[in-house]
């Protein structure tokens, strides 16, 4: 499951635009700030292979990095970003939807979920369009630090409010991981899981 090397390969503004689905990926799906292109620099164990930023709405095109040459991790604009300019603010019925039906290579959609608030309404409507669409997801819950830092009970609450929508909603729930960018916590077991679903 280890990552030995990672290459970052383009940027494309629309799903046509994307390397061939030559090989396996996995998208990286969340609310802007969630913490997208932070994991997948813990993951890779390097600084700034995707670009981050405190504030939101970094990441604005869709952005394959190949890992190991063999398989691709795809860093996604957020959604939910209400203050973008208009220019930059991303149509997520045209643009990722378009993305998700047209990747035939797509192992799974890790959907990323900010542990450290309340559920949020886009998050679960987003979680229902994927279901809908039949595209596997995992969820992964980030920035479980913060709830070891003071408020540590409200965001337990959080999560099991979550995780309770998840049990109520599916029949077989996704997996869900608990994932730090900042202590590493979920680290290797999101690579082990991501190489067992690589190898079926
Ligand atoms: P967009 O590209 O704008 O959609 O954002 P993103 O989801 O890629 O978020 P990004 O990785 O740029 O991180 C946003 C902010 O959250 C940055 O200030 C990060 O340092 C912070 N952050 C990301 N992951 C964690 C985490 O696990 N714990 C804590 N405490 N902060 C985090
Ligand atoms: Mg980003």
């Amino acid at each position: 499951a280890k990552i030995k090397e990672v290459e970052f390969v383009k940027s494309s503004a629309r799903a046509k635009d994307c390397p061939k689905h030559d090989r396996p990926e996995f998208a990286i799906l969340g609310r802007s700030n969630v913490g997208k292109s932070s994991l997948i620099n813990s993951l890779v164990r390097k600084k700034d292979v995707a670009l981050t930023s405190k504030k939101p709405g970094k990441t604005k095109l869709i952005n394959h990095f190949l890992v190991n040459k063999s398989w691709y991790f795809v860093d996604l604009p957020g959604y939910g970003f209400a203050k973008a300019p208009d220019a930059a603010r991303m149509d997520w019925s045209a643009f990722t939807k378009g993305f998700f039906l047209s990747r035939d290579t797509l192992v799974t959609v890790l959907l990323l979920v900010d542990a450290s608030v309340p559920p949020q309404k886009i998050d679960l409507d987003c979680a229902n369009w994927l279901g809908r669409n039949n595209i596997p997801m995992t969820f992964v819950f980030t920035k479980c630090d913060k709830m070891r830092a003071g408020k540590g009970k409200r965001a337990d609450e959080n999560l099991r409010d979550f995780q309770q929508f998840i049990k109520d909603n599916y029949r077989v729930p996704p997996p869900w991981i608990m994932t730090s960018s900042v202590t590493g916590l979920g680290r290797d077991e999101l690579l082990l899981h991501m190489s067992q679903l690589r190898n079926y």
